[in-house]
């Protein structure tokens, strides 16, 4: 279809049969016009004549709206604008990759992999390669074949609803074009920015005395999240498939299969994804993409690869928030030479002294640069880095830009080696490095001694008591709890929640203060309220607590399920202390160690610790942690011991297994362990389960023992 293929009559002359009928065709022929500018890359219609096509569907349809098309592609141009957007839960979480920076790197993975899988010296096995888009994730749902629902990656677990904006894209079918697609389909990929179309948005925006975008992938990303679709659809967004999450059914065996079908079913997939046998043919696709990469059109920042048989990528699963079967190959860091101007110490949440480099800004990879890591005063000493200096600035990624080294023969004369302060900026507190009691070394960060007292290490963490991952409370961020704090409205976790009540009490009110209205004081409410309950792993990682980052904060959640009863367990271990059977059974927790215990420890005895939860929970309700696959299986809460050879499975396999059946997996047997599965050769472990009447099962009973669900 062409633009001569319209008729010519006005939109008001057309009877209703004509309308439907030139409806249906302008819908075909505009998707036709899609697919051939998106994955044949070859359009036969200038962009002129595809828009005067939209045009001509939009004229009818206002003409006649009764008739508009489930698949119209005015869908494409824009619905109505929305208020916000809500929130979408990922019904299979969206995962990120782990980076690898060398080829060595690449090299132990794929040894991991066959490890893992047992795979014998002289079998092959089959990765695909394509490039790591520099853009941002996206899960399309698909539900009998049409686009039901669009969400972003957000924390991986919640994201944000941007249907109506992804319908906008060209490039992502309404419909899927073949019929062999399953019932319920999450499609993902990348949305990014072509570097022409990127140039152009900006010298648009300028002229329009717009704001202009630091690099293609935050223009996307600004893209995507426009309230006004209207604004979505004018940006040439464009689209890559290259994974799923909740799917019915898939429509193949291998990842490189799935591609085909993506292609199949209408979406863009990479054309540059090739099939890897083995580690060599990997290594060459790495090389050779990074010469293209200066003139592909759009950005990347490395490699993925990605295991072929799906069947394998499930029985590698996972470690924490990566797949095993996957890894990032990633390009080498963009480099750039700059002025140090100043250091200045930051104190964090567990009052850790960290030196930050205060540059004159710099381009790094499409990024201005003005603050640097300069990690801690043993890498200053060691680098010998000097207010005044010109240093080089690399950034790689998402990664905290670092100062690489400096260029000593640009040292203006004069430069005096940085002193590390010994005393805490923000309170005056004694700042001092700590010796680990058990290893005897001493600590690479200087700590601020002033624990509560100190105001900084309360910001932070406040800071991270309302980040995304904790409470997420929206509306309260860096800017507003410093703030807060400052003017004494919120001191610790608990204020949040009392704000709103002693709002009225207060001379100083919050919608006068600049910056703030009714609406947004309003917002700011609804959002607080809308976290009174918790669910206990954010609730536990949201205490900021020494080594308790978001896994562990979930391994711990998992093993007490309820508030109460990893409270109990960690006070019983307070009062027993380091040689308790108390302090033990936390340290079994596959996941746990020492320092993890300590540092629970060395929290719940601090009186102030403890107040500050109290005050919370008479504000906040923490939910019980659903445990993972829980009631699926029967071996679900249940504490198993590996122990002897195994023959069927790696032991890495038989522990990532029990693991994802909901099992904890322990290092060693005591009343507590529920089975122990002997392989050949079994020694001690097996002994002690006799000894204690555990039960003890073969290999081959304890796969017919999973295989019952
Ligand atoms: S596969 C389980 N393939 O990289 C995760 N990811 O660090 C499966 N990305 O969040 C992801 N290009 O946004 C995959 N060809 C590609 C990719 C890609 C870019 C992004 C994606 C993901 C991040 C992981």
């Amino acid at each position: 279809m062409t633009t001569s293929a319209v008729s010519r009559k006005p939109a008001s002359a057309l009877t209703p049969e004509e309308a439907r009928a030139e409806l249906a065709r302008l819908a075909a022929g505009i998707a036709r016009h899609d697919r051939l500018y998106y994955q044949a890359d070859a359009p036969e219609i200038s962009d002129a004549q595809y828009d005067a096509l939209v045009r001509r569907n939009g004229e009818i349809e206002a003409r006649f709206p009764e008739l508009i098309r489930p698949d119209s592609p005015s869908h494409r141009i824009g619905a109505p604008p929305a208020e916000a957007f809500g929130k979408v839960r990922h019904r299979v979480p969206m995962l990120s990759l782990g980076n690898a920076f060398s080829e060595a790197e690449i090299g132990e993975f794929v040894e991991r992999v066959r490890r893992f899988l047992g795979i014998k010296p002289d079998d092959s096995i089959e990765f695909t390669a394509e490039p790591k888009i520099d853009g941002l994730s996206i899960s399309i749902r698909y539900e009998h074949g049409r686009l039901a629902e669009a969400a972003t990656r957000g924390d991986g677990t919640e994201g944000e609803n941007v249907t109506a904006n992804v319908r906008t894209i060209r490039g992502i079918p309404h419909t899927l074009g073949a019929a062999d697609f399953p019932d319920v389909i999450d499609v993902r990929g990348e949305i990014y920015l072509a570097h022409d179309d990127f140039q152009k948005l900006n010298a648009d925006q300028a002229a329009a005395g717009q704001k202009v975008f630091a690099n293609p992938r935050n223009a996307a990303a600004g893209s995507l999240r426009q309230l006004d679709p209207k604004v979505t659809a004018s940006r040439p967004l464009r689209f890559f498939a290259y994974s799923w999450g909740e799917a019915s059914r898939l429509p193949a065996r291998t990842q490189w299969e799935v591609y085909q079908a993506y292609r199949r079913w209408g979406f863009p997939t990479n054309p540059l994804a090739r099939l890897c046998c083995g580690l060599d043919e990997m290594l060459a696709f790495y090389r050779e993409t990074s010469v293209q990469r200066a003139t592909l059109g759009y950005d990347i920042d490395g490699i993925v690869y990605k295991v072929n048989r799906l069947d394998l990528q499930d029985r590698l699963g996972f470690v924490s928030r990566s797949p095993r079967w996957a890894i990032a190959h990633k390009f080498p860091a963009e480099q750039a030479m700059t002025i140090l101007r100043d250091i200045e110490i930051q104190v964090g949440r567990t009052g850790a002294l960290t030196p930050v480099a205060k540059l004159e800004p710099v381009t790094v990879g499409g990024v201005v640069v003005a603050n640097a890591t300069l990690h801690n005063e043993d890498e200053i000493r060691r680098k010998d880095v000097r207010v005044g200096d010109t240093v080089v600035v690399q950034r790689a990624g998402d990664v905290i830009p670092q100062i690489v080294g400096v260029v000593p023969e640009k040292r203006p004369p004069g430069a005096k080696p940085f002193e590390f302060p010994t005393t805490c900026p923000a309170c005056g507190s004694h700042a001092v490095r700590e010796v680990n009691e058990r290893t005897g070394e001493m600590d690479a960060v200087r700590r601020c001694t002033g624990g509560l007292v100190c105001p900084a290490q309360a910001k932070e963490r406040l800071r991270h008591f309302v980040s995304r991952n904790a409470f997420d409370i929206e509306g309260l961020g860096e800017k507003q709890i410093e703030a807060f704090y400052d003017e004494g409205r919120i001191m610790q976790p608990a204020d949040i929640f009392t704000l709103a009540g002693r709002e009225e009490r207060r001379s100083d009110k919050l919608v006068d203060k600049k910056g703030y209205g009714r609406k947004s004081v309003e917002n700011l409410f609804k959002a607080i309220e809308a976290r009174r309950s918790v669910p206990l792993d954010r609730f536990i990682y949201a205490l900021g607590i020494r080594h308790v980052g978001e896994t562990t904060a979930r391994d711990l959640a998992n093993a007490y399920h309820t508030w109460e009863a990893f409270r109990a367990a960690v006070e019983a271990a307070v009062e027993g202390g380091h040689d308790s059977d108390a302090y033990r059974d936390i340290d079994n927790i596959e996941g746990i160690g020492e320092a993890v215990v300590d540092a629970l420890i060395d929290f719940f005895s601090e009186p102030h610790n403890t107040q500050a939860i109290d005050a919370l929970l008479a504000e906040v309700t923490v939910l019980p942690f659903t445990r993972v696959m829980a009631a699926a299986s029967s071996v679900a809460g249940r504490t198993v011991v590996f122990t002897g050879s195994l023959e069927r499975l790696t032991r890495s396999e038989a522990k990532a297994q029990a693991e994802r059946l909901g099992a904890k997996v322990a290092g060693s047997v005591s009343k507590k362990t529920d089975y122990v599965v002997a392989g050949a050769d079994a020694g001690s472990k097996l002994a002690k389960a006799r000894e204690l009447g555990v039960e003890v099962l073969t290999e081959d009973e304890w796969l017919q023992l999973i295989a019952q669900g």
